[in-house]
């Protein structure tokens, strides 16, 4: 039984040697499953030519994203940041903007007992990460994506990337860099709520996954910032596939709706 054959060029073409030998093949057995499970990110990322993006976040019952002050440390309970661990473990990357990395200082590796690290990415157009970053300490790699037109201030490793017209990184570019130089497969964007809107805008978010925490906070940054939808009638559309408590929050999962 097969869930789905290997759309790579390199596949061998197993099931029809199989048949021709006389064994019985069955294809699309789970495939549903399958595609949205274990190879999901795989799948995705052969068929766009780009990583797989599942956007994570953590934010109020009233979609705040952090406190009025840009305190957001922690809105979800432990076992909801124990989760993102383990989504966070199995991610190839892990990008948040600089936004991010000057408001909370964050490290972005995985607890030691996860194993794998993910390459940490800072997407940071002009170098305004502090070289004393956490997020560029410690021993999984990290790198800096910046504008082709910014200067290196000293970070070990940069990736060089073409500006869009507001002189921002341009994302498609560096998706299909991380793919070709990295071999980054799955990525775990992390926010905030800028980066994650430009992801959104630029139709580059796969699947999302938020922590709902039962708390309030009535001002502060939101969950998502500028996405492109100026009108009701361009709003973004999920389809909702899991809802799950995790101690006492709720984790949200849902892949966009695509034409
Ligand atoms: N609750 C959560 O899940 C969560 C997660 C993360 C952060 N946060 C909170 O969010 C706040 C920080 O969010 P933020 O929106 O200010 O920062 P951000 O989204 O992390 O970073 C935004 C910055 O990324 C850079 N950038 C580079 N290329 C970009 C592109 N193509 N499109 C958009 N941005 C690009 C821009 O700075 P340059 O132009 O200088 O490059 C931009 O200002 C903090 O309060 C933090 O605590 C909450």
């Amino acid at each position: 039984m097969v869930a789905c054959l290997d759309p790579t060029t390199g596949a061998g073409g197993g099931a029809a040697v199989l048949r021709n030998a006389g064994v019985e093949v069955e294809i699309g057995v789970l495939a549903d499953e399958v595609a949205r499970g274990p190879l999901e990110a795989w799948l995705t990322s052969h068929a766009l030519g780009r990583p797989f993006v599942t956007w994570k976040y953590a934010a109020t019952l009233d979609g705040r994203s952090a406190a009025a002050d840009g305190s957001s440390r922690w809105i979800t309970g432990e076992p909801a940041r124990a989760d993102v661990h383990r989504l966070r473990a199995e991610s190839d990357a892990v990008v948040v903007g600089v936004g991010t990395v000057l408001a909370d200082d964050p490290m972005l590796d995985v607890r030691p007992d996860a194993g794998h690290q993910p390459l940490r990415v800072i997407v940071d157009s002009t170098g305004r990460t502090p070289l004393s970053a956490r997020a560029l300490a410690g021993p999984a790699p990290a790198i800096v994506a910046m504008c082709e037109h910014a200067d290196n201030p000293g970070y070990p490793r940069t990736l060089s990337l073409p500006a869009t017209a507001d002189r921002r990184v341009e994302l498609p570019s560096l998706l299909s860099r991380l793919a070709e130089r990295h071999d980054v497969v799955s990525v775990l964007l992390e926010g905030g709520p800028t980066l994650a809107g430009a992801f959104v805008a630029a139709g580059l978010v796969d699947r999302v996954v938020g922590y709902v925490a039962p708390a309030l906070l009535g001002d502060g940054p939101p969950a998502l910032a500028a996405a492109g939808v100026g009108t009701i009638s361009a709003v973004r559309r999920l389809r909702l596939d899991e809802v799950m408590r995790i101690g006492d929050d709720v984790r949200l999962t849902l892949r966009p709706l695509r034409s």
